[in-house]
């Protein structure tokens, strides 16, 4: 890996050791998405996600808190919540019937004569809480690390550029009509790195699409002086600053009348230039494994399932101030393109499939992978903050992903986590080479 450079290692994609590492270092450090505020409005409500392949249950508290824990049972490690989502007062192990409450604390269990004195100790038998907790404006974070930067740190400058997706309307957003699961054989990275910066493939990838969703046009020239990649500590937003929107792709015209109508107030909130940049061609990840078009309002996450698969879960995410009608039309819009048939969805899966396992080759995984478009384009913007290269079509961001992941995987503080052996991606850039393989 050379990533000042622009050279990736293909292993990364495949390797079932790397991956495992991965897991460690990468999602049991990171703060990890779990859930929207807004899918959680109530005292019981709960939904069951992954952090990394931990299950995890996230709950809402009597006092408006909200705790995640691990959801699995302390007596034997089966789940104790098989639901997506809903509302109770406990959880209840299906194998022996060990209760605990939505605090995840231990209230009882099946036959509980069975136990002698001092055979269990409730309070130290509860389900194992995810160390650290937050929230900002809308989205829920979890960690398992119990040092590290705070949230607020993790996102750093990022938030500048979030708030367009989650403050560009008085009332926040929230995710509507559910999620929606699909399995891709591919690796996890493949997708944030595509939604972090690569809007190089969209002109290629889905002008089929492009042309049947906007009356045979294809996909409009990129303006490579006004627009941007910007990378902070990993995340990455790539968009341009004239405006120009993406909203066409949702085919969707009362969608775009609306935050054109919403656009003034939307300059009073952040600005003219966020203002504008909202409404361009863009998309962007948070580091490690959320992404979402700002315009097109699919937000998704890519939860890593082995090396070679990841599940993709999606939502639609909209302003609550929205009229009904107009949530109708965005969803309808995320549908259309993004959605598991969408016209944009089918065409991405089937890129990200082949480069898993062509890059899997004995040989090939052995070549280095080219990230170096724009890689001289660095500027320095009055406004827009963190590593900034000029041009929509360009790796930066990718690099800048990359990077965050390189550092994680060769971290030697790993802080409050167990001690693991030194990664094994040091020194990977001198492997490639395989003497004597092409004299067989
Ligand atoms: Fe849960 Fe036994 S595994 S009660
Ligand atoms: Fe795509």
């Amino acid at each position: 890996m050379d990533l000042k450079e622009g050279w990736l290692d293909r292993r990364i994609f495949s390797d079932a050791e790397i991956y495992e590492e991965e897991l460690y270092r990468i999602f049991a450090r990171s703060w990890l998405f779990v859930a929207h505020e807004s899918q959680l409005p109530k005292a019981g409500d709960f939904l069951t996600t992954h952090m990394g392949e931990d299950a995890v249950i996230v709950t809402r508290q009597p006092d408006g808190s909200i705790k995640v824990y691990l959801n699995s049972c302390p007596h034997r490690g089966n789940k104790v919540c098989f639901a997506d989502a809903g509302n109770t007062r406990r959880f209840v192990c299906n194998y022996h019937g060990w209760a605990f409450n939505t605090a995840g604390e231990l209230q009882g269990m099946h036959e509980e004569y069975c136990y002698d004195e001092g055979d269990i100790d409730r309070k130290k038998n509860g389900l194992r809480q995810v160390a650290r907790v937050g929230s900002y404006k809308g989205l829920v974070f979890a960690t398992f690390a119990e040092d590290g930067p705070s949230l607020d740190a993790w996102l750093g400058d990022f938030r500048w550029y979030l708030d367009m997706l989650l403050d560009n309307e008085e009332g926040g957003t929230e995710l509507i009509g559910g999620c929606i699961k699909s399995v891709i054989s591919a690796n996890w990275k493949f997708g944030v790195e595509n939604f972090i910066g690569d809007a190089y493939h969209a002109g290629w990838t889905h002008d089929s699409g492009c042309r049947s969703m906007n009356n045979g046009q294809p996909f409009p020239p990129i303006d490579m002086d006004n627009s941007y990649h910007a990378s902070v500590n990993g995340h990455g937003w790539e968009f341009g600053t004239e405006g120009v929107g993406d909203l066409f792709l949702l085919g969707r015209p009362k969608v775009m009348e609306y935050y054109e109508k919403i656009r003034p107030k939307m300059a009073d909130r952040l600005g003219t230039m966020r203002s504008q940049i909202f409404g361009s061609v863009a998309s962007a990840s948070i580091f490690p494994n959320v992404s979402f078009l700002p315009g097109i309002s699919t937000f998704r996450q890519w939860q890593p399932k082995g090396p070679m698969q990841f599940e993709l879960k999606t939502w639609v995410i909209v302003n609550k101030a929205m009229p009904d009608d107009i949530k109708d039309e965005v969803t309808k819009g995320v549908m259309q393109t993004f959605g598991p048939g969408g016209t944009f969805e089918m065409d991405d899966g089937e890129n990200w499939e082949n480069c898993t396992t062509v890059n899997r080759g004995v040989v090939t995984r052995h070549e280095k992978l080219h990230y170096r478009c724009g890689i001289g384009r660095q500027i320095d913007h009055d406004t827009l903050p963190g590593i900034v290269y000029r041009g929509q079509y360009n790796d930066a961001n990718q690099r800048g992903f990359y990077q965050r992941w390189l550092d994680m995987m060769e971290a030697t503080d790993l802080g409050a986590m167990p001690p693991r052996p030194e990664p094994r991606l040091t020194g990977v850039a001198e492997t490639r080479d395989l003497p004597g393989l092409f004299a067989l």
